[in-house]
């Protein structure tokens, strides 16, 4: 038996079934998981799925939401840009009258690149197109023994060419979600090569080197930014600001940031607060793709004046802070207040 094949026999007895978005070739409900899953785990994915589609049940309830709307689902999965690219996506779709049925229309969504583009052409409509995430990067630079790290462009393209080479004529689907749980489950960081259905053939395996593949990335030490954020407190009721868009975070609400002197004129000034009292509460960490920020929070207890709302700015209970489209380490830090007793 081929590749192919093997993998296909493979998935039926041990690849993994029941996942929510399996069993259906609804182009929304396809799209909208391999969104989803770019990035993410499944396990992480599967409850955001679930509340997703059961408030946006159609990509036309999707495109009639507001980003806020759409963002604050998406709130805590992380990688924002992806509910952002959705959203507009869902609208481009309306707009269109029906979803692009070929990998390359899908492609040229919003957030979607090649491989997701044919994952979603193969599981919605059957296309014999080549995915190509990390995971299956991993399973075919091992299977053929591809060294090199695999974002150099030779690489790249004997990724992309072997990929292709490999498409069964039939069962696409199969073959796909194949070669996905593969590389999730058992072609992993330390493979189990005992439990692989085609590690007679691969080249990594029968040379010793399964560990060594794919080569690790060349990484510098991500960058270290560092930023002080004011959390204004008055009588249970805490500041949240909209974050500018673009930018990280683009569009979420997050507590506002220090200026680097006067704390009191600037909460004068901007938000129309006396401080009477400032803590210091222990800092945080939150690691992005290229950066990572080191998040020093200042609680302040303020008196708050008749205030000029402005659209960008928002006085919320805390207990209903974590209902809003706010970024993780915000979540953090309020379940961490009303742990203790600052209230
Ligand atoms: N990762 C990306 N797409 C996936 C899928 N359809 N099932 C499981 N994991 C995935």
């Amino acid at each position: 038996m081929v590749f192919a094949e093997k993998l296909k026999a493979w998935q039926k007895r041990h690849g993994r079934r029941g996942l929510p978005w399996q069993g259906t070739r609804d182009p929304y409900r396809v799209w909208l998981s391999e969104v989803m899953l770019q990035q993410t785990q499944v396990s992480a994915v599967i409850p955001y799925y679930e509340r997703f589609l059961r408030r946006f049940p159609t990509v036309e309830a999707l495109a009639a939401a507001s980003e806020d709307e759409v963002l604050k689902l998406w709130s805590g999965l992380g990688y924002y840009a992806r509910g952002r690219n959705l959203h507009a996506a869902a609208k481009a779709v309306v707009s269109m009258g029906f979803f692009p049925r070929k990998a390359e229309d899908i492609e040229a969504l919003p957030g979607v690149g090649k491989s997701t583009a044919a994952a979603i052409a193969a599981f919605a409509f059957g296309e014999r197109a080549a995915i190509l995430d990390g995971n299956v990067k991993r399973v075919l630079a091992r299977y053929f023994g591809i060294e090199g790290w695999p974002g150099e462009k030779a690489v790249e393209t004997a990724l992309w060419e072997r990929a292709n080479r490999l498409l069964p004529r039939d069962g696409i689907e199969t073959y796909t979600q194949a070669l996905m749980d593969l590389g999730a489950t058992v072609c992993v960081r330390t493979p189990k090569c005992e439990a692989c259905p085609v590690s007679r053939a691969c080249v990594a395996r029968r040379e010793g080197k399964a560990s060594d593949i794919p080569a690790p990335r060349p990484r510098k030490p991500l960058p270290q930014k560092a930023v002080t954020w004011l959390l204004l407190l008055d009588r249970g009721q805490i500041l949240l600001e909209r974050r500018p868009a673009p930018g990280i975070w683009g569009g979420l609400w997050s507590f506002p940031e220090a200026p680097s002197k006067d704390v009191e004129g600037h909460c004068r000034r901007s938000f129309g607060c006396d401080v009477r009292s400032t803590k210091t509460l222990d800092a945080l960490e939150h690691g992005f793709t290229h950066f990572r920020l080191r998040i020093h929070p200042l609680l302040c207890q303020v008196t708050r004046k008749p205030a000029v709302q402005s659209p960008a700015s928002l006085w919320i209970d805390v207990e209903e802070v974590s209902e809003a489209a706010v970024p993780s380490p915000v979540r953090t830090l309020v379940s961490r207040l009303n742990a203790t007793s600052h209230m």
